[in-house]
Protein backbone atom coordinates (compact mmCIF):
# COMPACT_ATOMS: atom_id res chain seq x y z
CA UNK A 1 0.00 0.00 0.00
CA UNK A 2 1.67 3.48 -0.75
CA UNK A 3 2.44 5.85 1.85
CA UNK A 4 -0.21 7.88 2.80
CA UNK A 5 -0.07 11.38 2.99
CA UNK A 6 -3.09 12.72 3.42
CA UNK A 7 -4.14 15.73 5.74
CA UNK A 8 -7.37 17.00 6.75
CA UNK A 9 -9.12 20.02 6.06
CA UNK A 10 -12.02 21.98 7.42
CA UNK A 11 -14.79 22.48 4.78
CA UNK A 12 -15.45 25.62 6.51
CA UNK A 13 -12.18 28.34 6.62
CA UNK A 14 -9.46 25.69 4.96
CA UNK A 15 -7.16 24.99 7.62
CA UNK A 16 -5.56 21.61 7.39
CA UNK A 17 -4.55 19.58 10.25
CA UNK A 18 -2.81 16.07 10.59
CA UNK A 19 -5.70 13.97 12.31
CA UNK A 20 -9.01 14.20 12.26
CA UNK A 21 -10.83 15.95 15.62
CA UNK A 22 -14.63 16.44 15.13
CA UNK A 23 -14.85 19.81 15.80
CA UNK A 24 -12.19 22.29 13.75
CA UNK A 25 -9.93 23.61 16.06
CA UNK A 26 -9.33 26.81 14.10
CA UNK A 27 -12.87 27.99 13.39
CA UNK A 28 -14.72 26.31 16.24
CA UNK A 29 -16.86 23.88 12.98
CA UNK A 30 -18.62 20.68 14.21
CA UNK A 31 -18.17 17.41 11.59
CA UNK A 32 -16.10 19.40 9.02
CA UNK A 33 -12.92 18.07 8.89
CA UNK A 34 -12.32 15.89 5.43
CA UNK A 35 -9.76 13.93 4.41
CA UNK A 36 -7.43 15.38 1.42
CA UNK A 37 -4.29 15.22 -0.21
CA UNK A 38 -1.90 18.50 0.56
CA UNK A 39 -1.99 21.12 -1.47
CA UNK A 40 1.30 20.48 -2.86
CA UNK A 41 0.08 16.80 -3.76
CA UNK A 42 -3.33 17.80 -4.82
CA UNK A 43 -1.48 20.25 -7.36
CA UNK A 44 0.63 17.76 -8.89
CA UNK A 45 -2.17 15.63 -9.32
CA UNK A 46 -4.71 17.67 -11.13
CA UNK A 47 -1.27 18.73 -13.07
CA UNK A 48 -1.24 14.64 -14.11
CA UNK A 49 -1.65 16.08 -18.18
CA UNK A 50 1.40 17.68 -19.18
CA UNK A 51 1.24 21.51 -19.27
CA UNK A 52 2.71 21.55 -22.82
CA UNK A 53 -0.25 19.51 -23.98
CA UNK A 54 -2.85 21.95 -22.77
CA UNK A 55 -3.21 25.15 -24.89
CA UNK A 56 -5.53 27.62 -26.00
CA UNK A 57 -7.30 26.97 -28.96
CA UNK A 58 -10.03 28.89 -31.15
CA UNK A 59 -13.31 28.01 -30.37
CA UNK A 60 -14.01 27.60 -34.40
CA UNK A 61 -11.38 24.36 -34.22
CA UNK A 62 -14.55 22.05 -32.41
CA UNK A 63 -16.86 23.67 -34.31
CA UNK A 64 -17.43 20.65 -36.31
CA UNK A 65 -17.26 18.25 -34.21
CA UNK A 66 -19.84 20.02 -31.70
CA UNK A 67 -22.86 20.18 -34.43
CA UNK A 68 -23.82 16.79 -32.79
CA UNK A 69 -22.00 15.51 -29.32
CA UNK A 70 -24.67 12.78 -28.50
CA UNK A 71 -23.93 9.07 -28.93
CA UNK A 72 -27.21 7.55 -28.43
CA UNK A 73 -27.88 4.75 -26.07
CA UNK A 74 -30.35 2.41 -27.83
CA UNK A 75 -32.89 3.23 -24.80
CA UNK A 76 -34.90 6.29 -25.61
CA UNK A 77 -36.35 7.15 -22.36
CA UNK A 78 -32.68 7.20 -21.47
CA UNK A 79 -31.76 9.23 -24.37
CA UNK A 80 -34.57 11.64 -24.02
CA UNK A 81 -33.48 12.59 -20.11
CA UNK A 82 -30.03 12.89 -21.42
CA UNK A 83 -30.98 15.51 -23.56
CA UNK A 84 -29.77 13.05 -26.97
CA UNK A 85 -27.86 10.46 -25.39
CA UNK A 86 -24.16 10.12 -24.29
CA UNK A 87 -21.45 12.90 -24.65
CA UNK A 88 -17.65 11.40 -25.28
CA UNK A 89 -16.04 12.46 -21.77
CA UNK A 90 -19.47 13.21 -20.55
CA UNK A 91 -19.58 12.16 -16.42
CA UNK A 92 -23.05 11.14 -15.08
CA UNK A 93 -23.78 10.15 -12.05
CA UNK A 94 -27.01 8.04 -11.87
CA UNK A 95 -28.13 7.95 -8.09
CA UNK A 96 -31.36 6.15 -6.19
CA UNK A 97 -32.21 4.08 -3.71
CA UNK A 98 -30.84 0.72 -3.02
CA UNK A 99 -33.20 -1.84 -5.69
CA UNK A 100 -34.58 0.53 -7.41
CA UNK A 101 -33.13 -0.90 -10.57
CA UNK A 102 -29.80 1.53 -11.45
CA UNK A 103 -27.44 -1.31 -12.14
CA UNK A 104 -29.92 -3.37 -13.52
CA UNK A 105 -30.36 -0.33 -15.99
CA UNK A 106 -26.83 -0.18 -16.57
CA UNK A 107 -26.32 -3.47 -17.24
CA UNK A 108 -29.09 -3.30 -20.07
CA UNK A 109 -27.17 -0.09 -21.27
CA UNK A 110 -23.75 -1.81 -21.14
CA UNK A 111 -25.46 -5.11 -23.41
CA UNK A 112 -26.49 -2.61 -25.81
CA UNK A 113 -22.92 -0.81 -26.20
CA UNK A 114 -19.77 -2.31 -27.23
CA UNK A 115 -16.81 -2.26 -25.83
CA UNK A 116 -17.64 -1.47 -22.06
CA UNK A 117 -15.47 -1.40 -18.76
CA UNK A 118 -17.82 -2.06 -16.25
CA UNK A 119 -16.27 -1.64 -12.71
CA UNK A 120 -18.16 -3.50 -10.50
CA UNK A 121 -16.94 -2.73 -7.22
CA UNK A 122 -20.36 -3.74 -5.52
CA UNK A 123 -21.15 -7.13 -6.60
CA UNK A 124 -18.83 -10.38 -8.04
CA UNK A 125 -18.60 -10.74 -11.04
CA UNK A 126 -20.88 -13.73 -11.64
CA UNK A 127 -23.77 -12.01 -9.97
CA UNK A 128 -23.15 -9.42 -12.72
CA UNK A 129 -23.06 -11.82 -15.51
CA UNK A 130 -25.44 -13.58 -13.82
CA UNK A 131 -27.72 -10.82 -14.05
CA UNK A 132 -27.23 -10.01 -18.14
CA UNK A 133 -27.88 -13.59 -18.89
CA UNK A 134 -31.24 -13.09 -16.97
CA UNK A 135 -31.51 -9.65 -18.86
CA UNK A 136 -31.64 -12.29 -21.60
CA UNK A 137 -29.91 -10.07 -24.01
CA UNK A 138 -28.85 -11.84 -27.48
CA UNK A 139 -25.89 -9.08 -27.58
CA UNK A 140 -22.64 -10.30 -28.62
CA UNK A 141 -20.96 -6.74 -27.39
CA UNK A 142 -17.94 -6.75 -25.21
CA UNK A 143 -18.41 -5.89 -21.47
CA UNK A 144 -15.42 -6.12 -19.58
CA UNK A 145 -16.10 -7.11 -16.17
CA UNK A 146 -13.66 -5.71 -13.72
CA UNK A 147 -14.62 -5.81 -9.68
CA UNK A 148 -12.10 -3.87 -8.32
CA UNK A 149 -12.78 -0.84 -5.36
CA UNK A 150 -9.68 0.82 -5.78
CA UNK A 151 -9.57 3.79 -7.89
CA UNK A 152 -5.96 3.51 -8.71
CA UNK A 153 -6.10 0.29 -9.92
CA UNK A 154 -9.12 1.12 -12.51
CA UNK A 155 -7.31 4.80 -13.99
CA UNK A 156 -3.97 2.20 -14.47
CA UNK A 157 -6.20 -0.54 -16.82
CA UNK A 158 -8.36 2.14 -18.54
CA UNK A 159 -5.66 2.99 -20.90
CA UNK A 160 -4.92 -0.49 -21.62
CA UNK A 161 -8.55 -1.24 -22.95
CA UNK A 162 -8.40 0.79 -26.18
CA UNK A 163 -11.47 2.27 -27.85
CA UNK A 164 -13.35 1.93 -25.18
CA UNK A 165 -17.18 3.34 -25.26
CA UNK A 166 -18.06 3.44 -22.25
CA UNK A 167 -16.81 3.46 -18.52
CA UNK A 168 -19.67 2.27 -15.15
CA UNK A 169 -18.43 2.53 -11.69
CA UNK A 170 -21.19 0.77 -9.85
CA UNK A 171 -20.49 2.34 -7.37
CA UNK A 172 -18.95 5.31 -6.25
CA UNK A 173 -19.14 4.63 -2.45
CA UNK A 174 -17.00 1.61 -2.38
CA UNK A 175 -14.50 3.12 -4.45
CA UNK A 176 -11.18 3.98 -2.42
CA UNK A 177 -7.96 5.85 -2.92
CA UNK A 178 -4.55 3.92 -0.88
CA UNK A 179 -3.23 7.96 -0.91
CA UNK A 180 -6.19 8.40 1.85
CA UNK A 181 -6.48 7.01 5.04
CA UNK A 182 -10.32 6.86 5.78
CA UNK A 183 -13.18 3.95 5.14
CA UNK A 184 -14.19 3.72 1.42
CA UNK A 185 -17.42 5.73 1.12
CA UNK A 186 -16.27 8.58 3.67
CA UNK A 187 -16.76 12.27 1.96
CA UNK A 188 -12.85 12.66 1.07
CA UNK A 189 -12.90 9.05 -0.21
CA UNK A 190 -15.84 9.82 -2.36
CA UNK A 191 -14.35 13.21 -3.50
CA UNK A 192 -11.02 11.49 -4.21
CA UNK A 193 -12.07 8.65 -6.37
CA UNK A 194 -14.60 10.61 -8.59
CA UNK A 195 -12.25 13.31 -9.20
CA UNK A 196 -9.66 11.17 -10.52
CA UNK A 197 -12.15 9.20 -12.78
CA UNK A 198 -13.64 12.28 -14.40
CA UNK A 199 -9.98 13.55 -14.85
CA UNK A 200 -9.49 10.57 -16.88
CA UNK A 201 -12.86 10.08 -18.38
CA UNK A 202 -12.34 14.23 -19.98
CA UNK A 203 -8.49 12.94 -20.40
CA UNK A 204 -9.43 9.72 -22.67
CA UNK A 205 -12.94 11.17 -24.06
CA UNK A 206 -14.94 8.44 -22.56
CA UNK A 207 -18.55 8.50 -21.43
CA UNK A 208 -18.77 8.03 -17.74
CA UNK A 209 -21.63 6.48 -15.36
CA UNK A 210 -21.29 6.27 -12.00
CA UNK A 211 -24.01 4.74 -9.47
CA UNK A 212 -24.58 6.56 -6.29
CA UNK A 213 -25.99 6.19 -3.38
CA UNK A 214 -29.19 8.08 -1.38
CA UNK A 215 -28.82 8.82 2.04
CA UNK A 216 -32.07 8.24 4.21
CA UNK A 217 -33.20 11.94 4.01
CA UNK A 218 -32.82 11.18 -0.08
CA UNK A 219 -30.10 12.90 -0.94
CA UNK A 220 -27.11 12.02 -2.61
CA UNK A 221 -24.94 10.47 -0.42
CA UNK A 222 -21.25 11.40 -0.30
CA UNK A 223 -20.19 15.08 -0.08
CA UNK A 224 -22.69 17.76 -1.93
CA UNK A 225 -19.60 18.71 -4.32
CA UNK A 226 -20.11 15.73 -6.43
CA UNK A 227 -22.99 17.08 -7.91
CA UNK A 228 -21.00 20.02 -8.78
CA UNK A 229 -17.97 17.67 -10.41
CA UNK A 230 -20.04 15.61 -12.56
CA UNK A 231 -21.62 16.74 -15.71
CA UNK A 232 -25.20 15.26 -15.02
CA UNK A 233 -27.16 14.20 -12.42
CA UNK A 234 -30.05 11.43 -12.85
CA UNK A 235 -32.08 10.19 -10.12
CA UNK A 236 -34.45 6.78 -10.30
CA UNK A 237 -37.56 7.28 -8.43
CA UNK A 238 -40.15 5.00 -7.72
CA UNK A 239 -41.83 3.04 -5.03
CA UNK A 240 -40.08 -0.50 -5.56
CA UNK A 241 -42.98 -2.45 -4.45
CA UNK A 242 -44.86 -0.98 -7.45
CA UNK A 243 -43.39 -1.36 -11.47
CA UNK A 244 -42.92 2.58 -12.21
CA UNK A 245 -39.71 3.86 -12.18
CA UNK A 246 -39.02 7.52 -13.02
CA UNK A 247 -35.90 8.91 -14.17
CA UNK A 248 -35.10 12.46 -13.97
CA UNK A 249 -31.98 14.89 -14.49
CA UNK A 250 -31.73 17.10 -11.35
CA UNK A 251 -28.37 18.33 -13.08
CA UNK A 252 -27.79 18.30 -16.91
CA UNK A 253 -24.24 20.13 -18.74
CA UNK A 254 -25.76 19.06 -22.18
CA UNK A 255 -29.18 19.03 -21.99
CA UNK A 256 -32.67 19.82 -20.64
CA UNK A 257 -33.17 19.34 -16.75
CA UNK A 258 -37.05 18.83 -16.88
CA UNK A 259 -37.54 15.71 -19.07
CA UNK A 260 -38.59 12.46 -17.36
CA UNK A 261 -38.05 8.63 -17.90
CA UNK A 262 -40.36 6.56 -17.52
CA UNK A 263 -40.08 2.65 -17.05
CA UNK A 264 -41.73 -0.07 -15.76
CA UNK A 265 -39.27 -2.66 -13.55
CA UNK A 266 -40.36 -6.29 -15.03
CA UNK A 267 -38.83 -9.85 -14.84
CA UNK A 268 -36.86 -8.96 -18.02
CA UNK A 269 -35.35 -5.93 -16.62
CA UNK A 270 -36.41 -2.15 -17.03
CA UNK A 271 -38.71 -1.98 -19.60
CA UNK A 272 -39.55 1.84 -21.90
CA UNK A 273 -43.09 2.72 -21.41
CA UNK A 274 -43.98 5.01 -24.08
CA UNK A 275 -47.61 4.96 -22.61
CA UNK A 276 -47.28 6.06 -19.09
CA UNK A 277 -51.26 5.83 -18.84
CA UNK A 278 -50.79 1.61 -18.64
CA UNK A 279 -49.27 2.14 -15.39
CA UNK A 280 -51.27 5.06 -13.80
CA UNK A 281 -54.60 4.25 -14.77
CA UNK A 282 -56.22 1.28 -12.86
CA UNK A 283 -59.11 -1.27 -13.62
CA UNK A 284 -61.41 0.81 -11.75
CA UNK A 285 -60.36 4.63 -12.39
CA UNK A 286 -63.47 6.25 -12.43
CA UNK A 287 -65.00 3.37 -11.92
CA UNK A 288 -65.66 3.48 -8.26
CA UNK A 289 -66.30 6.07 -5.74
CA UNK A 290 -63.25 8.24 -4.33
CA UNK A 291 -61.02 7.19 -8.08
CA UNK A 292 -61.12 10.19 -10.16
CA UNK A 293 -58.55 10.66 -13.44
CA UNK A 294 -56.40 13.74 -13.34
CA UNK A 295 -53.17 15.19 -15.50
CA UNK A 296 -50.27 16.66 -14.07
CA UNK A 297 -46.77 17.44 -15.57
CA UNK A 298 -43.81 15.88 -14.84
CA UNK A 299 -41.00 17.94 -16.27
CA UNK A 300 -42.41 18.59 -20.09
CA UNK A 301 -44.33 15.37 -20.02
CA UNK A 302 -47.77 15.27 -19.10
CA UNK A 303 -49.11 12.16 -17.44
CA UNK A 304 -52.63 11.44 -17.05
CA UNK A 305 -53.26 9.29 -14.11
CA UNK A 306 -55.71 8.01 -11.64
CA UNK A 307 -56.08 9.60 -8.00
CA UNK A 308 -57.62 7.44 -5.40
CA UNK A 309 -59.02 8.71 -2.21
CA UNK A 310 -60.50 7.52 0.66
CA UNK A 311 -62.97 9.41 3.40
CA UNK A 312 -64.21 7.70 6.38
CA UNK A 313 -65.88 9.18 9.89
CA UNK A 314 -62.57 9.47 12.06
CA UNK A 315 -62.62 7.49 15.69
CA UNK A 316 -59.80 9.99 16.47
CA UNK A 317 -60.29 13.50 18.02
CA UNK A 318 -57.61 14.97 15.25
CA UNK A 319 -58.63 13.25 11.71
CA UNK A 320 -56.12 11.78 9.32
CA UNK A 321 -54.37 13.11 6.30
CA UNK A 322 -52.75 10.24 4.92
CA UNK A 323 -51.13 10.63 1.29
CA UNK A 324 -49.46 8.25 -1.23
CA UNK A 325 -47.24 10.60 -3.83
CA UNK A 326 -48.91 13.76 -2.46
CA UNK A 327 -47.00 16.07 0.05
CA UNK A 328 -49.14 15.32 3.48
CA UNK A 329 -49.27 19.10 4.05
CA UNK A 330 -50.79 20.13 0.97
CA UNK A 331 -53.30 17.52 1.53
CA UNK A 332 -53.96 19.02 4.99
CA UNK A 333 -54.46 22.30 3.47
CA UNK A 334 -56.72 20.58 0.74
CA UNK A 335 -59.13 19.14 3.47
CA UNK A 336 -59.11 22.25 5.45
CA UNK A 337 -60.52 24.00 1.90
CA UNK A 338 -62.92 21.62 1.28
CA UNK A 339 -64.32 21.90 5.12
CA UNK A 340 -64.58 25.13 4.89
CA UNK A 341 -65.99 25.98 0.92
CA UNK A 342 -68.18 22.76 1.03
CA UNK A 343 -69.08 21.81 4.48
CA UNK A 344 -68.66 17.80 3.34
CA UNK A 345 -67.74 17.25 7.43
CA UNK A 346 -64.32 16.32 6.31
CA UNK A 347 -63.37 16.90 9.71
CA UNK A 348 -65.03 14.50 11.53
CA UNK A 349 -63.46 12.13 8.49
CA UNK A 350 -60.02 10.13 8.36
CA UNK A 351 -58.59 11.08 4.40
CA UNK A 352 -56.29 9.03 2.57
CA UNK A 353 -55.16 9.70 -0.97
CA UNK A 354 -53.25 7.59 -3.12
CA UNK A 355 -51.84 8.51 -6.71
CA UNK A 356 -52.07 5.05 -8.78
CA UNK A 357 -48.67 3.49 -10.18
CA UNK A 358 -46.35 5.23 -6.94
CA UNK A 359 -45.62 8.11 -9.01
CA UNK A 360 -44.57 11.13 -6.65
CA UNK A 361 -45.44 14.54 -7.97
CA UNK A 362 -45.55 18.27 -6.58
CA UNK A 363 -47.64 19.79 -9.82
CA UNK A 364 -49.93 22.08 -8.62
CA UNK A 365 -52.47 20.45 -10.87
CA UNK A 366 -53.05 17.57 -9.21
CA UNK A 367 -54.93 20.02 -6.06
CA UNK A 368 -58.35 19.19 -8.17
CA UNK A 369 -58.42 15.84 -9.17
CA UNK A 370 -57.09 15.57 -5.68
CA UNK A 371 -60.12 17.01 -4.17
CA UNK A 372 -62.75 15.73 -6.69
CA UNK A 373 -61.48 12.40 -5.31
CA UNK A 374 -62.07 13.18 -1.94
CA UNK A 375 -65.47 14.65 -2.74
CA UNK A 376 -66.19 11.48 -4.55
CA UNK A 377 -65.54 9.57 -1.99
CA UNK A 378 -67.31 11.18 0.76
CA UNK A 379 -70.61 11.52 -1.43
CA UNK A 380 -70.02 8.12 -3.02
CA UNK A 381 -69.99 9.34 -6.09
CA UNK A 382 -68.65 8.45 -9.41
CA UNK A 383 -67.19 10.82 -12.23
CA UNK A 384 -70.32 11.35 -14.61
CA UNK A 385 -69.20 10.91 -18.22
CA UNK A 386 -69.24 13.69 -20.49
CA UNK A 387 -71.48 13.72 -23.53
CA UNK A 388 -72.87 10.53 -22.09
CA UNK A 389 -76.13 10.14 -24.36
CA UNK A 390 -73.48 10.19 -27.25
CA UNK A 391 -71.07 7.84 -25.56
CA UNK A 392 -73.76 5.70 -24.93
CA UNK A 393 -73.87 4.35 -28.91
CA UNK A 394 -70.21 4.03 -29.32
CA UNK A 395 -69.01 0.54 -30.23
CA UNK A 396 -66.37 1.00 -27.61
CA UNK A 397 -68.24 1.19 -24.92
CA UNK A 398 -67.64 -1.49 -21.81
CA UNK A 399 -69.98 -1.55 -19.05
CA UNK A 400 -68.93 -2.51 -15.86
CA UNK A 401 -71.08 -4.15 -13.31
CA UNK A 402 -71.87 -0.90 -11.88
CA UNK A 403 -73.10 0.45 -14.86
CA UNK A 404 -70.43 3.08 -15.45
CA UNK A 405 -68.35 2.02 -18.31
CA UNK A 406 -64.71 0.19 -17.91
CA UNK A 407 -61.60 1.43 -19.31
CA UNK A 408 -59.78 -0.52 -21.71
CA UNK A 409 -56.08 0.19 -22.33
CA UNK A 410 -56.08 -0.90 -26.57
CA UNK A 411 -52.26 -2.01 -27.12
CA UNK A 412 -51.61 -1.52 -30.59
CA UNK A 413 -52.31 2.15 -30.84
CA UNK A 414 -51.29 2.83 -26.60
CA UNK A 415 -54.44 4.79 -26.98
CA UNK A 416 -57.26 4.60 -24.24
CA UNK A 417 -61.04 3.49 -25.65
CA UNK A 418 -62.95 5.03 -23.18
CA UNK A 419 -66.77 6.93 -23.43
CA UNK A 420 -65.80 10.45 -22.28
CA UNK A 421 -64.94 11.40 -18.75
CA UNK A 422 -63.76 14.59 -16.98
CA UNK A 423 -60.16 14.45 -16.05
CA UNK A 424 -59.35 17.06 -13.59
CA UNK A 425 -56.22 19.71 -13.64
CA UNK A 426 -55.74 23.17 -12.01
CA UNK A 427 -54.27 24.56 -9.08
CA UNK A 428 -56.51 25.35 -5.94
CA UNK A 429 -56.17 28.50 -3.70
CA UNK A 430 -57.02 28.79 -0.36
CA UNK A 431 -60.66 30.62 -1.45
CA UNK A 432 -61.72 27.31 -2.69
CA UNK A 433 -61.19 29.22 -6.38
CA UNK A 434 -59.37 27.76 -9.17
CA UNK A 435 -56.48 28.23 -11.08
CA UNK A 436 -54.56 27.80 -14.47
CA UNK A 437 -51.96 25.55 -14.45
CA UNK A 438 -48.62 26.12 -16.50
CA UNK A 439 -48.30 23.93 -20.29
CA UNK A 440 -52.24 23.68 -20.69
CA UNK A 441 -51.87 22.93 -24.41
CA UNK A 442 -49.74 20.13 -23.94
CA UNK A 443 -51.98 19.16 -21.10
CA UNK A 444 -54.53 19.02 -23.52
CA UNK A 445 -53.18 17.17 -26.47
CA UNK A 446 -52.08 14.41 -24.17
CA UNK A 447 -55.84 13.90 -23.12
CA UNK A 448 -56.75 14.02 -26.77
CA UNK A 449 -53.88 11.64 -27.54
CA UNK A 450 -55.38 8.80 -25.06
CA UNK A 451 -59.22 9.59 -26.66
CA UNK A 452 -60.20 9.72 -22.78
CA UNK A 453 -62.72 12.63 -22.21
CA UNK A 454 -61.45 16.08 -21.76
CA UNK A 455 -59.28 18.31 -19.60
CA UNK A 456 -61.66 19.87 -16.82
CA UNK A 457 -59.71 22.84 -15.00
CA UNK A 458 -59.96 26.67 -14.69
CA UNK A 459 -61.73 27.34 -18.30
CA UNK A 460 -64.40 25.26 -17.14
CA UNK A 461 -64.53 25.53 -12.79
CA UNK A 462 -64.10 28.79 -11.39
CA UNK A 463 -64.23 27.26 -8.11
CA UNK A 464 -64.25 24.20 -6.37
CA UNK A 465 -68.27 24.04 -5.57
CA UNK A 466 -68.57 23.49 -8.98
CA UNK A 467 -67.02 20.28 -9.20
CA UNK A 468 -70.24 18.27 -8.36
CA UNK A 469 -71.55 18.53 -12.00
CA UNK A 470 -68.66 16.82 -13.03
CA UNK A 471 -69.32 14.13 -10.01
P1 LIG B 1 -30.85 -3.43 -9.00
O1 LIG B 1 -30.68 -2.98 -10.38
O2 LIG B 1 -29.84 -4.42 -8.48
O3 LIG B 1 -30.97 -2.21 -8.00
P2 LIG B 1 -29.88 -1.12 -7.57
O4 LIG B 1 -28.67 -1.33 -8.38
O5 LIG B 1 -30.57 0.18 -7.82
O6 LIG B 1 -29.65 -1.33 -6.11
O7 LIG B 1 -32.32 -4.02 -8.91
C1 LIG B 1 -32.63 -4.94 -7.94
C2 LIG B 1 -34.11 -5.27 -7.99
O8 LIG B 1 -34.59 -5.37 -9.30
C3 LIG B 1 -34.34 -6.59 -7.35
O9 LIG B 1 -35.36 -6.42 -6.40
C4 LIG B 1 -34.78 -7.49 -8.45
C5 LIG B 1 -35.31 -6.56 -9.47
N1 LIG B 1 -35.16 -7.02 -10.86
C6 LIG B 1 -36.28 -7.24 -11.64
O10 LIG B 1 -37.42 -7.08 -11.18
N2 LIG B 1 -36.13 -7.63 -12.94
C7 LIG B 1 -34.90 -7.84 -13.48
O11 LIG B 1 -34.81 -8.20 -14.67
C8 LIG B 1 -33.74 -7.61 -12.68
C9 LIG B 1 -32.36 -7.82 -13.23
C10 LIG B 1 -33.92 -7.19 -11.37
MG1 LIG C 1 -26.77 -1.97 -7.74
Amino acid sequence: MAKATSVWECQNCGSQFPKWAGKCPDCGQWNSLVETLPSADALSFVSSIPVSEVKPRDWHEFKSQSANIYLPTGISELDRVLGGGLVKGGVILIAGEPGIGKSTLLSQLALKTDNVLYINGEESSLQVAARFRRLKSGSNQKVVLFPQTNVEAVISFVPKTPGLSLLIVDSIQVMFSVRLRSAAGSIGQIRQAAGRLIEIAKNKDIPTIMVGHFTKEGEVAGPKVLEHMVDTVLVMEGDRSGNLRILRSLKNRFGPVDEVGIFSMDDGGMREVKNPAELLVGDLAAKAPGSVLGCVLEGQRPLVLEIQALAVPTKLSFPRRVGQGISERRLQLLCAVIEKHLGLGIGEKDVFVNIAGGLKTSDPGLDLPVVAAIISSAFQKTQKTLNAGKSEKSENRKTGTSGVPNLRLSDTSGSLSFPSVPIFCGEVGLLGEVRMVPGWPRREKEVGRLGLGKLVGKPDIGHIGQLQKFL
